[in-house]
């Protein structure tokens, strides 16, 4: 055979390989409205960069007659490419072959990128669209899976690690995402869940569609599960791009730095932002996006717990993260999503480098027998615990309200914020003053002539000596008051003090976060 033969093979073999399933499947594919997993792959990548391996991988396996069935590539794509020129390792599941089930094979495919992507330094990618474990390879299957979860979790701190759910995501497959980073999921075509449907009705009686059980809506706004859901494959895929622009690769290193806005920029609508009445609410993201570069603001977990808002944006070019109370959703206070929800955020830009920025208006802890009972000292504990082991830069700006034990877990000095600002707003105490003064002059109101006479003026009283930033400066436990139309240059001034800090915690094998 000569060489332009051998040429010609090779070139049939792609073309066989690039068509996964076939015609046929592609077809039914893009019937149901789902891409295919090379699409996808050309639409998250920059344009050209993709380069396959494992392109000639296939199935091994005999039992039930598989080896009739045999595709070039089996059901995963692998390989590497670029998103802004910066390198990413990708695995994207093919349903069109065997509906992208994972088997000896695929997981062998999968464990090799991730492999590549730890020795390199990159991050990892996997857009996942499967019926999960091949069920013709049995406990093989099960081993590929585990062989996946353990570098997952190896991975965890080490490299980001994305997931895109973009149809079937079932049984033990969703454990895979759920120990990755950021699940993104899209609307309408994707689903995560331990059991389907059909189990739960065989189980509980009830019946549920696939989207009641674990659609995106279900998972981006009940569950937490996801972190993103996007409209179409092609939204996912753009904000999986736009999300890695904030990161490292990995954690020796730090986020890319992209200059762009004014970092003297002042913002007069600031100003004027906290409303007179300290129990009006106000929407804390009009606060968070004049103070960004561009007003931008790439918000994460957009539609769960929504008492926090959590999500990246930059400041004089640094890559951030902001943790910020929303008082315009329960007052700000604090319960179990939202402390998890945070704690999570938290814990994530601590193992990326990836400075946080606290803004502060929370009246404390949601009370009552519901948060009792489900736990709300072990969920406040996480996030307590992760802002008080956090190494990275930590400022803190206390807008208006910073009560009690939430005063503490907020990113306080006392627990290492590295520079903590407050507006002249800012209302620090162990609590709201209604509440302190019917504890502290109980007595004195019982006997009053004229209780709420004489209570507002102890309201106004502790209002004026508490509920005020002066005491905590006078300790220093805030280092400045400052204007709020300064936050920007102040906050970015801050940060670049900051750039060559160094802090540790003991050595350890590792802490006992209260999961
Ligand atoms: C082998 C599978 C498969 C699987 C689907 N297929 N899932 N083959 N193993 N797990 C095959 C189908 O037989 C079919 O082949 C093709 O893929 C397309 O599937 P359809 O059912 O026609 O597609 P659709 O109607 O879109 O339904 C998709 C689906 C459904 C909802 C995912 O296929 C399904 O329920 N599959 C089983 C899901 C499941 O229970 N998986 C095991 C979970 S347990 P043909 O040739 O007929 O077109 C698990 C344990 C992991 O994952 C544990 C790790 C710890």
């Amino acid at each position: 055979m000569n060489n332009q033969s051998k040429n010609q093979i090779l070139h049939e073999k792609r073309a066989q390989s690039r068509l996964g399933g076939g015609p046929e499947r592609i077809e039914t594919q893009h019937k149901k409205g789902r891409l295919t997993a090379r699409e996808r792959i050309d639409l998250l990548l920059d344009k050209g960069s993709f380069r396959e391996v494992d392109a000639f991988v296939q199935h091994r396996t005999a039992d039930f007659d598989l080896h009739k069935q045999k595709y070039m590539s089996d059901s995963v794509v692998t390989g590497w490419g670029t998103i802004e020129g910066r390198l990413v390792y990708v695995f994207s599941q093919d349903f069109t072959v065997f509906g992208g089930s994972l088997g000896e094979v695929h997981a062998e495919k999968v464990c090799k990128i991730m492999d590549m992507a730890m020795k390199n330094g990159a991050p990892v990618i996997g857009l996942n669209d499967s019926g999960g474990a091949r069920i013709q390879e049995g406990v093989v299957s099960l081993a590929g899976y585990a062989d996946i979860f353990l570098r997952n979790t190896m991975a965890s701190g080490v490299i980001p690690q994305i997931s895109a759910i973009m149809g079937p995501c079932a049984g033990g497959a969703v454990y895979s995402p759920a120990l990755t980073d950021f699940i993104f999921m899209t609307r309408n075509t994707s689903y995560m869940f331990v059991t389907g449907p059909d189990v739960v009705k065989a189980v509980t009686h009830e019946e549920v569609t696939q989207e009641e059980l674990g659609g995106a809506s279900v998972h981006s706004e009940k569950s937490g599960v996801c972190h993103v859901a996007a409209d179409s494959e092609a939204d996912t895929l753009y904000l999986i791009r736009k999300l890695l622009g904030y990161f490292p690769q990995n954690n020796m290193e730090d986020p890319p730095f992209m200059p762009g806005d004014d970092p003297l920029r002042m913002d007069e609508t600031l100003n004027n932002i906290i409303p007179d009445d300290p129990n009006k609410p106000y929407d804390i993201k009009d606060v968070i996006r004049p103070i960004m570069d561009g007003g931008q603001f790439f918000e994460i977990h957009e539609n769960y717990a929504q008492n926090i808002v959590v999500g990246f944006a930059r400041l004089g070019g640094h890559s951030v993260g902001i943790v910020a109370n929303q008082p315009a959703v329960l007052a700000g206070v604090l319960d179990i999503d939202s402390s998890e929800k945070a704690a999570r955020f938290v814990r994530f830009c601590d193992s990326f480098n990836i400075p946080l920025v606290t803004f502060v208006d929370v009246p404390g802890f949601l009370p009552g027998t519901v948060q009792e009972h489900n736990g709300i000292i072990r969920s406040g504990a996480k996030l307590l615990y992760a802002y008080c082991e956090a190494t990275v830069p930590k400022l803190t700006v206390i807008t208006r309200k910073a009560y009690g034990g939430a005063y503490d877990v907020m990113s306080s000095k006392h627990i290492r914020g590295d520079v903590n600002f407050a507006w002249p707003s800012a209302e620090i105490a162990v609590m709201g003053p209604d509440g302190a003064v019917n504890i502290i002059f109980r007595k004195e109101l019982e006997k009053a002539k004229d209780p709420a006479k004489r209570k507002a003026e102890l309201v106004a009283e502790y209002r004026e000596k508490f509920a005020s930033p002066y005491v905590a400066a006078e300790r220093g436990y805030i280092d400045d008051v400052i204007e709020p139309k300064e936050t920007r240059p102040r906050l970015i001034n801050a940060l670049e003090m900051l750039s060559n800090k160094r802090d540790a915690n003991p050595p350890k094998k590792h802490g006992n976060i209260p999961l």
